[in-house]
């Protein structure tokens, strides 16, 4: 069983960072970005340190990384101002350009973007411990999402771009932007999941403020001069910092648009603190306690193979991840056994390693929180079932396997996002279907069965208590063309390549009756190009 000296050991020496990942000089990022200006801030700094600390000939030490501006509730309200300029009450530039012109820009961006794929990776590697092939594919994932993105909203104007005649009225019916956007997101997909809904927002029309996650903020200084080269001022406004810069900016009653993926306490605070919460529109991604359900019949192989795979993938710090496991009685030893095996089988280490899969915990006090969860699961008779379970050493937490486990337990109950991984037994159905009835979330499931039956019976309850059932796979978002959402705290509107564009626009028309004169009139202002939102261009 490995000790704490040897956690300890899996720190290594300054010199073992491979050469191409080494920070040579931190990241001192003095700028924000508000009103097409880089704007240099005088006021207190944050410190960013890594997770990972490495020996230069004494104990490990945390990487210095850089520093971020911690703006205060001034900078909000000059955010606020710009992102209303740009917006200018619907009026704005960004807001009624043509979206073949917005495409153009999204394009110029994303090109600026491809150039810093390695800094942002790199970045991103040292912020959040993620492993670095899973960086790179974060990256390359959010890529693709903006293509497919402006590949949607293309065919979404091409079948836009036609009158369609009803009851004698020609009408053009198209969607329109809401309005300035607040973009926040998570610290464990800090590109991607940011990504998801500021460029759905921006393709629309919406002027944005995008606030990076408190972790995972570094890697937006190699964006901050392609945003603002390309797009119109006030159209992307970059700001760092906490509560004080955020509260200020929802209670100026100027966002419509709140785009979160974090805490659902958080996204309540949010939007209790708009004067006029009725007219914020919320798309929330929030909690999760996904469950894996291993029925009797189950393929054993492949459950135990998406079940560690779905708990454990970035240390458990995925809002899909399996987050707690009901396995029936008659395979609860053969689960267990082949569960901790694949559980041991997992490399530990630094982000760099090939083939890592467990990492340094980027959030402070993570240690020491799942330590409780594994006391208070022991206390109340669970055991840790794999060897070096629970141990920790500085940020690195090696996976623990607690069973049984029962609602008794605080980790039946918290989402624990990292790796703990509770499993309950079960005989009757009841159990884990209660579960989810009187869960507070909602979002997916996973069931592993090899008896249609059985499967065909558990889907049609299953599917009105999350969003998402999967037959013997693990939970995750992707493909990021499929509906992504949840039901009670989980999620608030749906995102998906497609539905992200719906999300961040409202129906909008321009109707005329279909007399000779207004036929002619709107003949002429398409044939001559006149309005971007009255026209029947084809996007090709
Ligand atoms: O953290 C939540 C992410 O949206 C999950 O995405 O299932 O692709 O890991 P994923």
């Amino acid at each position: 069983m490995p000790t704490n000296v040897d956690m300890l050991k899996l720190f290594t020496d300054a010199q073992d960072v491979p050469e191409a990942l080494r920070i040579l000089k931190p990241v001192e990022l003095r700028g924000y970005l508000v009103g097409g200006r880089i704007v240099e801030w005088a006021g207190p700094m944050q410190r960013v340190d890594s997770p990972i600390e490495v020996r230069r000939g004494g104990p490990p030490e945390p990487v210095h990384l850089g520093s971020c501006p911690q703006l205060d509730a001034q900078a909000g309200i000059a955010a606020v101002e710009a992102v209303r300029q740009a917006w200018d009450n619907g009026m704005g530039l960004w807001p009624t350009m043509s979206v073949a012109g917005r495409i153009s820009r999204v394009e110029a961006f994303t090109g600026r973007m491809i150039e810093e794929r390695d800094t942002i990776v790199r970045l991103m590697m040292w912020e959040i411990c993620k492993p670095l092939a899973e960086c790179r594919v974060e990256f390359d994932r959010t890529v693709e999402y903006i293509r497919d993105t402006v590949d949607a909203l293309k065919d979404l104007d091409r079948a836009s771009s036609r009158f369609v005649i009803e009851k004698g009225i020609y009408a053009q019916i198209r969607r329109a932007p809401l309005g300035p956007t607040l973009c926040m997101g998570p610290y464990n997909y800090p590109l991607n999941e940011t990504f998801a809904t500021l460029l759905p927002a921006l393709l629309m029309g919406n002027p944005v403020i995008l606030k990076p996650p408190r972790l995972g903020r570094l890697l937006y200084a190699p964006l901050m001069e392609a945003f603002r080269d390309c797009f119109p001022s006030g159209v992307v406004n970059v700001v760092f910092g906490d509560r004080t810069l955020i509260g200020p900016i929802l209670e100026s009653g100027a966002i419509s648009v709140l785009a979160f993926i974090g805490s659902s306490a958080a996204a309540s605070a949010m939007r209790t603190s708009h004067p006029n919460p009725n007219r914020l529109r919320c798309i929330l991604g929030l909690g999760a306690k996904n469950p894996a359900i291993v029925m009797k019949s189950a393929d054993m192989e492949l459950a135990v193979a998406e079940c560690a795979a779905g708990s454990l993938s970035f240390s458990g710090q995925r809002c899909t991840a399996l987050k707690i496991l009901f396995v029936h009685e008659d395979r609860l030893e053969e689960f267990i056994e082949r569960f901790t095996e694949a559980v041991a089988a997992m490399p530990i280490g630094m982000p760099w390693t090939q083939g890592v899969r467990i990492t340094p915990l980027p959030e402070p006090g993570k240690c020491e929180y799942l330590s409780e969860l594994v006391a208070d699961a022991v206390a109340h008779g669970a055991k840790v079932v794999n060897a070096g379970g629970g141990r920790s050493a500085k940020s690195l937490f090696h996976p623990a396997v607690l069973s049984p486990v029962n609602a008794g337990m605080r980790v039946y109950h918290e989402e624990q996002f990292g790796p703990v991984v509770p499993i309950v037994p079960f005989r009757d159905m009841a159990t884990p279907v209660n579960s989810m009835v009187e869960s507070p979330f909602g979002q997916q499931l996973s069931i592993f069965s090899d008896d249609p039956q059985e499967v065909a019976h558990l889907i049609d309850p299953l599917v009105n208590q999350v969003c998402r059932v999967n037959i013997n796979c693990l939970c995750q978002r992707g493909p990021d063309t499929f509906p992504f959402t949840g039901r009670k705290d989980s999620a608030e509107g749906t995102l998906s390549v497609g539905d992200a564009l719906r999300c961040f626009s409202i129906r909008t028309l321009v109707a005329a009756k279909g007399t000779g004169r207004n036929k002619e009139l709107l003949a002429a202002i398409t044939r001559e190009h006149s309005s971007n939102f009255l026209s029947t261009d084809f996007i090709m």
